[in-house]
């Protein structure tokens, strides 16, 4: 494939390794005090493994990266491009995570044999973006604005069939307008599935 614009620290499948999990596996994985829950990785597992073996997701919030191990491992043959400003971008947004925290983060992906995620250091709001993908998970900046912004930007490039999964739907605090969004604007193109007895939500286009 030519790149217009590299993203990538790696090209992509350049160091993909198939590692074959099963679900429960997969979900045994997740942490219990992590930021992602069991019955979010659940209900995600499911909605991923409708969908193709190749594939690409692109999820926006990587922290401590719990949710984008989780979908490494849940799609072994995708990539995960991870976004997160991180603090050499946005110091005011990410509540002191150093850059080197990804790096240690990057070392701990390696040794565990996790090839498949390419982490960018960028904002979601103005990251130049063009590739299609296979899934979206917005679990970024939770303001109603910044949904949008997510949503509208990323959507586009959605496969038909793709999957848009989002944290903090279930979660109500002020900045925190996932639903708001949701029920404002997407109700009408959208299957909305709230995971039951967590905060995350599942999207299908109708
Ligand atoms: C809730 S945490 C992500 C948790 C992670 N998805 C998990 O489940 O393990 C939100 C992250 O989004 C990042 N963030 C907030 N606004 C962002 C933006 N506009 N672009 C990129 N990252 C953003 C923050 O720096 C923070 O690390």
């Amino acid at each position: 494939m030519k790149w217009k614009l590299r993203l990538t620290f790696f090209e992509e499948g350049e160091r993909m390794i198939e590692r074959r999990l099963t679900r429960a596996q997969v979900l045994a994985s997740v942490r219990p005090k992590g930021y992602l829950g069991l019955d979010n990785a659940e209900a995600y597992y499911d909605a991923l493994a409708t969908l193709p073996d190749e594939g690409r997701m692109l999820e926006i919030g990587t922290r401590l990266g719990h949710s984008t191990t989780f979908f490494a491992l849940a799609k072994p043959k995708w990539v995960i491009y991870t976004i997160d400003q991180w603090k050499v971008a946005a110091p005011e947004f990410t509540g002191g995570l150093e850059l080197g925290t990804l790096g240690d983060l990057v070392k701990n992906w390696r040794t565990d044999g996790i090839f498949n995620i390419v982490p960018i250091v960028a904002n979601s709001f103005d990251v130049p973006w063009e590739l299609e993908i296979d899934a979206l998970y917005i679990d970024g900046d939770h303001t109603f604005n910044a949904v949008k912004s997510d949503f509208e930007r990323f959507t586009p490039f959605l496969k038909e069939g793709g999957v848009v999964l989002m944290d903090d739907y279930g979660t109500r605090k002020k900045d925190i307008q996932v639903f708001e969004y949701v029920e404002s604007n997407l109700v009408q193109d959208w299957i909305i599935e709230p995971v039951e007895g967590a905060r995350g939500v599942v999207l299908w286009r109708k």
